[in-house]
């Protein structure tokens, strides 16, 4: 919490008859010059005290004792009182806070002891990691680290999608037309391009389909010569997503995908029919939601077989028996709200309490300009290819604006890749995001690379100085912009808060734009290094040091790095 927020919060309570955190939420912050730094509306108390509002505010005002140091002065306003902050008190605090915990500025221990099982990537085996997954992988990635931040344990999962009736289609297109060494040599492409020929083929030749049903069946049933094609399939597929998650810097606690719960989905079907649940539907088995008025849950078709709803079910289960969680979140996209509606509803009524404590994280669709993606015609586009491809570009960028920079290869990794993050998180998740590159690459736009480049900017700064800081006084530094810059580093921590309760990184993105834009403003109206006087010098290199470390805090939250030159 701001600092400043809490001292003003509190001297309100003494005069106040309302709760603390409430008082919070009421002192607003003012947007024009002149209306103090915070201020607080006396008219919820009118009714308590039975008087107008002016009158209160001004009674209040009367009667303050001490103001906290960080506080400098209160006014009464019309029905407002008005609270100026104590600049060089706010920034020294500030800074020291900032350099003294360092990576852990602006975490918070209020997760501890709970679990949250965060279930996000989840790409389809035998279909390509196209664009569209990276929405899940980078979204999930964030809200990972910020649980952790938090003190959570955090447990991610990956629930692959490695089983259903695609790999029938796979697998007979495979026997007909597949070539073992194109498959090792691109195991993601050539499986889907299988995949693709198959919905080909089968339009002139529609008994395809049926012949993939029974393959299909084929290795639910365990028949040798499929399940080993299976896992062949799946083992290079895994190994070629690792790579791709090596490059984006993210990691999994389980890749349990939905294959995991083949055997286990017996145990689960009898356990909902035996809480008197089901129903059968012109063969196949059912949960009826029509109370609720959404469709009803398909658990096992006519012939026997389970359907993803029926996995999902029987995982959360699972889930919750292993790591007894807190919270589960669900990072998929928005198409698939109505199938977590029914299965929470299932879990409702099927007497799982913890029903309440599953979430589904929607986003919207990732799109390229003037691009529909579309699994089955083949219009879709690799995310290696796109990784490869910013990181190309950044490298050119580079060649160009820093050609004697020494480990290009690995800074333009990191700088290409987030530009693809930040380009991702910077944008409200629900909803669509067109992508474009020279939006996204833009050294000077609302990008990665600015923030990462102010980042760089300040650590280039900190190196020319060298030595330690020993002589600074923060009293010196008087002008909006050292005190804006301190202020919104003394909002991190709330920023973190609303982006943990929306569940939306772009709420950290925006504001490390903000500070970075901050940042820059400061540095082009005040003299840093060139500065004479030793003590003010001091106290903004301090400022821009404790600048650099919540950048830096910021980005990793989002699962980017920044680099400390480029
Ligand atoms: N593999 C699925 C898809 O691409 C996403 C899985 C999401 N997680 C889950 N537990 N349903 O559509």
């Amino acid at each position: 919490m701001e600092s400043y927020k809490n001292d003003v919060a509190l001297i309100l309570s003494k005069y106040i008859n309302i709760d603390i955190e409430k008082i919070k939420e009421l002192v607003e912050t003012p947007n024009k010059k002149g209306f103090g730094d915070l201020a607080f509306p006396t008219f919820t108390q009118a009714k308590e005290y039975r008087k107008a509002p002016p009158l209160i505010a001004k009674e209040i005002v009367d009667s303050l004792e001490e103001l906290p140091q960080t506080i400098s002065k209160a006014e009464n306003v019309g029905p407002y009182i008005n609270f100026y902050i104590n600049n060089s008190v706010l920034i020294e605090k500030t800074v020291k806070e900032v350099l003294d915990k360092g990576a852990n500025y602006g975490g918070e221990d209020q997760g501890e002891g709970k679990t949250v099982v965060i279930d996000f990537s989840a790409p389809n085996i035998a279909k390509p990691f196209g664009i569209g997954h990276l929405r899940s992988t980078v979204i999930g990635n964030s809200l990972y680290k910020i649980h952790e931040f938090f003190g959570y344990k955090v447990v991610g999962i990956n629930h692959i999608g490695d089983w259903g009736t695609q790999f029938g289609k796979v697998i007979v297109a495979y026997d007909k037309w597949g070539n073992d060494d194109e498959l090792e040599r691109d195991p993601v492409k050539y499986l889907y391009q299988l995949y693709v020929k198959f919905h080909d083929e089968a339009e002139k030749n529609p008994d395809l389909e049926e012949e993939a049903r029974e393959v299909f069946k084929e290795l639910e049933e365990g028949v040798d010569d499929r399940v080993k094609k299976w896992k062949l399939f799946r083992e290079l597929s895994l190994a070629e997503y690792n790579r791709i998650y090596e490059k984006l810097n993210v990691t999994f606690d389980s890749f349990k995908g939905e294959q995991f719960y083949n055997d286990k989905m017996t145990d689960t079907i009898e356990t909902l029919i035996s809480k008197g649940i089901t129903e059968i539907s012109k063969g196949a088995l059912i949960i009826n939601l029509d109370m609720f008025d959404i469709p009803p849950v398909l658990l096992r078709k006519k012939d026997g077989a389970t359907l993803y709803a029926t996995r999902d079910l029987c995982a959360a289960i699972y889930r919750k028996e292993t790591y007894d969680f807190d919270k589960m979140l669900y990072v998929v996209g928005s198409e698939q709200s109505l199938h977590f509606k029914q299965l929470f509803k299932a879990l409702a009524i099927a007497g799982f309490e913890w029903h309440k404590d599953c979430q589904h994280v929607p986003f919207g669709l990732f799109r390229f300009k003037e691009q529909k993606m579309s699994t089955r015609k083949g219009t879709l586009i690799f995310l290696d290819e796109v990784l490869s491809k910013a990181e190309q570009l950044t490298k050119d960028i580079i060649e160009e604006k820093n050609p004697n920079l020494p480990n290009k290869d690995e800074v333009a990794r990191q700088v290409g890749i987030g530009a693809i993050i930040f380009g991702d998180l910077s944008n409200d998740r629900v909803k669509d995001v067109v992508f474009d590159w020279d939006k996204i690459l833009d050294f000077n736009g609302e990008t990665a690379p600015y923030v990462q480049y102010s980042h760089a900017r300040i650590c280039s700064i900190l190196r020319k100085h060298s030595g330690q800081i020993t002589n600074w006084d923060a009293s010196l530094m008087k002008s909006e912009y050292e005190f804006g810059l301190a202020k919104r580093i003394a909002n991190f921590n709330v920023v973190i808060n609303d982006a943990l309760r929306d569940l939306k990184p772009s709420i950290v993105a925006r504001y490390l734009l903000d500070l970075a834009k901050d940042f820059n403003r400061f540095y082009h109206n005040c003299p840093v290094l060139k500065e004479e006087n030793d003590s003010l010098k001091g106290a903004r290199l301090k400022l821009i040091a404790a600048t650099g470390q919540v950048l830096k805090n910021g980005l990793s939250l989002l699962g980017i790095e920044a680099p400390e030159e480029m």
